[in-house]
């Protein structure tokens, strides 16, 4: 099966080299052009761009960072629509709010194409490993089509119905994963302060009702200060906003969600949003020891 696929970010270039491994044929592109050379090296194809990979390819993947990156890939000059048409599909995999991928839709059912929106669960090691959890609503039979990279790409694939749901899903999990890192990284300071050893912290939670991956993942690096990204901390911030604005919009009230997503802002604002998002917990490490 033939494949295009726009943006080779953290995420993106394990999810192409996953398909390139597992026999696809794939058709990279990507903003900073020079991103595409391993891909290039490992048998991927180059377009220069969106519109060029669309104009090769029966369906095109896209994982971009936010919706102004999904929309401007779409809709800019030398974007998808200007290839788009009757027999050609568009997955956008990318985490946006349900309104952009609505639009995003709108454009491409216009020209003829069919569209999917497939968000995805699981970080850069489920992406390298094919342990991602796709979570997908918009065109069936695109989605049907899908289905052999879908099994290359993740462990489990859901069908959501109508487009916005798959959004909507991954900004739930996202809000919850972001309100789970702050009251961590709260419990790891205030077991540090309090006198513990925060490495017993982790062993007493692995072996209790809230054991995670996530804690027993990002636990220890944390202690050791090692932010290396996994998940960018301003993707998080940025899922912690739009799954606000989902609240918002359906009167639910969040206050445990808006206050992460203040302290993810704080360390943004601290220059720490090219970190993991485990990165939060060092916003708590400024505040001084009372008297
Ligand atoms: N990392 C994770 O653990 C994870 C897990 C699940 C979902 N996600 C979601 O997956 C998406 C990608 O995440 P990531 O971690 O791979 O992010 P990333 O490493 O920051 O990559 C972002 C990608 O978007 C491209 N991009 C940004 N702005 C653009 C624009 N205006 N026009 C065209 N391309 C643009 C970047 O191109 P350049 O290389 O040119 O900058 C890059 O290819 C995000 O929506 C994120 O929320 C991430």
């Amino acid at each position: 099966m033939e494949v295009g696929f726009l943006g080779l970010g953290i995420m993106g270039k394990a999810m192409s080299m996953n398909l390139l491994k597992n026999g696809f044929k794939v058709t990279v592109w990507n903003r900073t052009l020079s991103k595409c050379n391993e891909l290039v090296a490992h048998g991927a194809s180059i377009g220069k761009t969106p519109a060029e990979v669309i104009n090769k390819c029966k369906v095109t993947i896209a994982m971009l960072s936010d919706p102004a990156a999904a929309l401007s890939v779409v809709l800019d000059k030398d974007g998808v629509l200007e290839q788009i048409c009757g027999g050609k599909g568009y997955i956008d995999m990318s985490t946006v709010d349900p309104e952009t991928s609505c639009k995003i839709n709108e454009a491409i059912t216009s020209k003829g194409g069919q569209f999917l929106e497939a968000p995805v669960s699981g970080s850069k090691q489920p992406a390298e490993t094919g342990q991602l959890v796709i979570l997908a609503a918009g065109d069936k039979a695109l989605y049907e089509a899908a289905i052999p990279a879908f099994d290359i790409l993740g462990k489990k694939s859901f069908f959501l119905g109508q487009v916005g749901n798959g959004a909507k899903m991954k900004l739930v999990v996202n809000m919850i994963m972001g309100s789970m890192m702050n009251a961590f990284s709260e419990g790891l300071t205030l077991a540090d302060r309090s006198g513990l050893n925060p490495r017993d912290l982790l062993d007493v939670l692995d072996l209790g009702a809230i054991a995670n991956p996530m804690f027993k993942g990002k636990g220890p690096a944390m202690l050791q200060n090692n932010y290396s990204p996994a998940f960018p901390l301003k993707h998080q911030q940025k899922d912690m906003r739009l799954a606000l604005a989902l609240g918002d919009e359906n009167s639910v009230p969040m206050p445990v969600a808006a206050a992460s997503n203040e302290a993810f802002k704080k360390a943004r604002s601290m220059g720490l949003g090219d970190m993991d998002f485990s990165a939060v917990f060092e916003t708590l490490k400024v505040l001084k020891h009372s008297s």
